[in-house]
């Protein structure tokens, strides 16, 4: 069934300018970044973990892809509690990833492809391997190796009760106390926290010594030549004052708060492109934060080139992200709101217009993205197909399963119409080849913290991390010379290889290359945004003007008739054609010129 009126070209008549023009200033206002895994990306050794040489091997791949820059999560010296998130020193490789002439390289090759580099900075938290945790743990209680971290007496008369009643975002309590020592108070041995895993406690940001410390590690990458950080857990660093008690709940993804509803797929979330997650609690968010980031700033403006700071925040709603980025502050923030919107025109667009109204507001650019290490692929998330979006944090075998073809052609159009956004867009390696995650890995294998620290209730984050497939068949599909892989492939990643894919017309490769093509050559993420007026307010299809293209994206279940003469660009799938007229069937997104 297709619309019976097929639209005219003056259907498509662009409405007043929903955002302007940022022009074309620094680079990272309308860049394409990539997000490299390094564990999963590629294995130059061997051993089945990813590694810096492997990235260093692929740098074609992503210079073909068309991207204009790259985030590695970390590769520093580390136990790998939380693969990597727990840096034991900030001024190494892990031995598993390789050494700093390895880092060298990679950044060298990149260099000469045209590709920034964007490292991953984790400061909320240190290894507790960390010199310095180390340190604390062996001087007296109150003295200044303590301080550097967030060590605290207990309650109660014994001191045996943690100091606040605080949860650990990957599940369990937040606080974990000492081994008694002869010069304990007392109170008894004190309690440290950990907004994550055990291994990972958290920094005190009150401490001169802690900021100093990030100052000339921010120095040494830049110094070595980095384009610029990813800032972990931006919004936790400070902690309100007292750390009082809190009755809420963090959930994994951190920083967000569930209300006792499933805040992706509650039909009565707020309708202000938020998640509908609420306020936030006193871990996070507080206005301390912001100094840390001016001084940052300062710092990397005493280097040539436009270099960066993004931050990873997820506060609510997007006028407190937005503070973020504000022009003294950071330069970008992960605007996590396209992500977690459900597969909804209404809210999609409602997404697009508060995400634009406020980092416009601050001059910052926006930015989106649908996949990254920490949440389900949205290959997958969109193939749960009753409720939109699904799950953020994992699916286990035992839950309900995605539609693989559902998913794929979801997530194909999400990315269609993501592209096309002005700002700038970061993408999840893999998802250029339309990866699912694993969803039935065997418990066995699983690495995640937050499912050991929940007993197994979250699947946690394993599924989204699996190795990459290069080369279709081959042993580990590729990954490395060996078929070793630190994770299990699911069967269908010998298909969705890379191989499989290259100049193989209508693969999701070849979509994200001929899409990125245009968004480079059409200034895309530089240029204004305009509803299509006559399709404003329609329940099924999103559609807009973005530099000389029109982008329809029809989330609806009927097919919907094109102009005559209307070219297209690219579509997300195949268009249904009869003689005279081309329609967008249903989950279809198409740039045209019309
Ligand atoms: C956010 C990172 O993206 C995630 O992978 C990590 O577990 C936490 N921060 C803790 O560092």
């Amino acid at each position: 069934m297709t619309r019976t009126t097929p639209l005219t070209t003056d259907d498509l008549t662009a409405g007043p300018l929903v955002h302007t023009s940022a022009g074309s200033g620094e680079w990272w206002r309308d860049a394409v970044i990539y997000q490299v895994y390094p564990r999963s990306f590629a294995d130059g050794n061997g051993d089945g973990i990813g590694d810096l040489p492997g990235v260093t091997s692929k740098l074609d791949h992503l210079k073909q892809l068309g991207v204009d820059a790259v985030w590695l999560s970390p590769f520093y010296r580390s136990p790998q509690k939380d693969a990597g998130y727990d840096v034991a020193d900030y001024r190494d490789i892990d031995p598993l990833f390789g050494t700093l002439a390895d880092f060298d390289e990679m950044l060298a090759g990149a260099h000469e492809r045209g590709l920034k580099i964007i490292v991953d900075l984790v400061p909320n938290h240190s290894s507790d391997q960390h010199v310095w945790f180390q340190e604390a743990l062996a001087a007296a209680p109150g003295s200044a190796a303590r301080d550097r971290y967030m060590f605290r007496d207990g309650r109660g008369p014994e001191g045996d009760e943690p100091p606040n009643n605080w949860q650990s975002i990957f599940g369990g309590p937040a606080w974990t106390r000492l081994a008694p020592r002869e010069d304990d108070t007392p109170l008894g041995p004190q309690w440290y926290l950990h907004l994550f895993d055990t291994s990972q406690p958290d920094l005190n940001w009150e401490n001169r010594e802690v900021h100093e410390e990030f100052e000339a590690v921010l120095r040494f990458w830049l110094d070595r030549g980095v384009d610029g950080f990813r800032v972990d857990v931006a919004h936790g660093m400070v902690k309100a004052a007292g750390l009082p008690d809190w009755e809420g709940q963090v959930s994994m993804v951190e920083g967000t708060v569930e209300e006792g509803h499933d805040q992706v797929s509650d039909p009565g979330a707020p309708e202000d492109g938020s998640t509908g997650a609420g306020h936030n609690g006193p871990m996070f968010d507080q206005d301390g934060v912001h100094e840390i980031y001016r001084a940052w700033h300062r710092v990397l403006e005493e280097y040539p080139g436009d270099r960066c700071l993004v931050a990873e925040a997820w506060v609510e709603p997007l006028s407190r992200l937005a503070r973020y980025v504000r022009p003294d502050e950071m330069h970008q923030a992960f605007n996590f709101s396209f992500l977690t919107a459900p597969w909804d025109a209404a809210r999609l667009r409602t997404v697009v217009d508060v995400s634009f109204n406020t980092m416009d507001a601050v001059g910052a650019p926006t930015t989106w993205v649908l996949s990254n290490h920490d949440v389900v692929r949205h290959v997958s998330r969109l193939g749960l197909a009753t409720i939109g979006t699904g799950p953020l944090n994992g699916i286990a075998a035992t839950d309900p399963q995605p539609d693989p073809v559902l998913g794929l052609r979801r997530a194909r159009a999400a990315t269609l119409l993501m592209l096309a956004l002005p700002g700038s867009a970061y993408l999840y390696q893999g998802e250029e080849l339309g990866l699912p995650d694993h969803t039935a890995l065997p418990d066995e294998v699983r690495q995640d913290p937050s499912f050991f620290r929940t007993a197994g209730a979250e699947a946690g984050r394993d599924g989204c991390r699996v190795p990459l497939p290069w080369v279709g068949g081959a042993p580990g599909n590729g990954f490395g010379s060996t078929d070793a892989t630190w994770l299990p492939q699911p069967d269908v990643y010998a298909d969705l290889a890379a191989d499989r894919q290259y100049g193989v017309e209508g693969s999701t490769y070849e979509m994200y290359r001929t899409a990125l093509e245009l968004r480079r050559a059409e200034k895309v993420g530089a240029s204004g945004l305009s509803w299509v007026e006559s399709l404003a307010d329609s329940p099924d299809v999103v559609a807009f003007r973005v530099a000389d293209v029109v982008v329809v994206g029809n989330l609806g279940t009927v097919p919907l008739a094109l102009p005559a003469g209307a070219e297209v660009l690219v579509a997300s799938g195949d268009l249904d054609s009869s003689a005279d007229t081309v329609a967008v069937p249903t989950d279809t997104t198409v740039w045209l010129r019309a």
